[in-house]
């Protein structure tokens, strides 16, 4: 973590799904350290209660909820829980989502639609939980997970790519219909960011080129720009901003936070 951080979120509330690990995890504690009540939603029981515990040692009251973001009343119902605890909703950071590849021919048709589902309808049935609430408080944030990959496209990454394009033109819509209620919807598109995602990422890929994990996140590393792969709290970090008073006029944006690598 960074040694300047401010506390612009002190007394708000965020809620993040996908909290229990990786990126959803580092803006979790950003947004507490910073001073937010968070509430955590995520399928891993353990690990959310875990981060939500951190969240409260950085001296903020923290919720970890288990659901599932592809379930409608799951993701209603935990952020009625957020509004019945707090009373307010500031910040949304739709984080939880799954990696899925391999050649078009062999992706099974359920892998395709367990991919959308999770990562495209999960993030929709977010933003429809959550506009109605921050239409009427007139002020909020909500930042989509994307990802490089719904910029640009690689070989054997159909239904993640989809998934993440879908993202961004679901952020615009969102972004034009609660913009005249000064709410600012931007979608955050991370290049490779050392999580467990990126290691299984890594291992089978990896695997498929006949390489190990390791040997191939140092090629990722080695490809990009910057010349190193991404900590988690560097995505938290321009999240913060997004949801911040001095991106108050910043809306409908798929922002790349990749080293320069879509650049290549
Ligand atoms: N790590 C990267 O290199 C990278 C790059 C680009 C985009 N992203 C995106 O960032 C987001 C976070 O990824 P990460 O790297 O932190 O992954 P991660 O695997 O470390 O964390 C993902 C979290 O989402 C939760 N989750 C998964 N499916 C869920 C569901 N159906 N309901 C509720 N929770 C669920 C998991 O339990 C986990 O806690 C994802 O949307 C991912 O696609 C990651």
């Amino acid at each position: 973590m960074t040694e300047t951080i401010c506390r612009r979120f002190v007394g708000q509330v965020a809620f993040i799904t996908g909290g229990a690990k990786g990126i959803g995890r580092a803006c979790a504690l950003r947004f507490a350290q910073e001073g937010a009540h968070v509430a955590s939603f995520d399928l891993d029981q353990t690990a959310n209660q875990e981060t939500v515990a951190h969240c409260r040692e950085l001296g903020v009251e923290a919720l970890a909820i288990t659901g599932d973001v592809r379930d409608r009343e799951a993701v209603q119902g935990a952020v009625s829980q957020v509004m019945e605890r707090w009373g307010r909703l500031d910040v949304v950071v739709a984080s939880a989502g799954i990696f899925t590849g391999g050649p078009l021919d062999q992706v099974p048709l359920e892998e395709w639609q367990k991919t959308l589902a999770t990562n495209l309808t999960g993030v929709f049935l977010v933003n429809q939980a959550v506009a109605p609430i921050l239409r009427s408080q007139g002020w909020g944030s909500i930042v989509n997970i994307s990802s490089m990959a719904g910029k640009t496209s690689f070989p054997g990454n159909a239904a993640y790519s989809a998934s993440k394009s879908g993202v961004i033109g679901l952020t615009r819509s969102v972004a034009m219909e609660l913009a005249p209620y000064g709410v600012t919807v931007n979608a955050l598109c991370p290049g490779n960011t050392l999580t467990d995602m990126v290691r299984q990422v890594a291992e089978q890929i990896g695997g498929s080129l006949g390489m190990s994990g390791e040997a191939w996140l140092a090629m990722r590393a080695e490809d990009c720009p910057m010349k190193r792969i991404a900590e988690p709290w560097e995505m938290a970090g321009v999240v913060a901003f997004l949801a911040s008073e001095d991106a108050r006029y910043l809306t409908g944006q798929a922002i790349e936070v990749d080293g320069g690598m879509v650049l290549c």
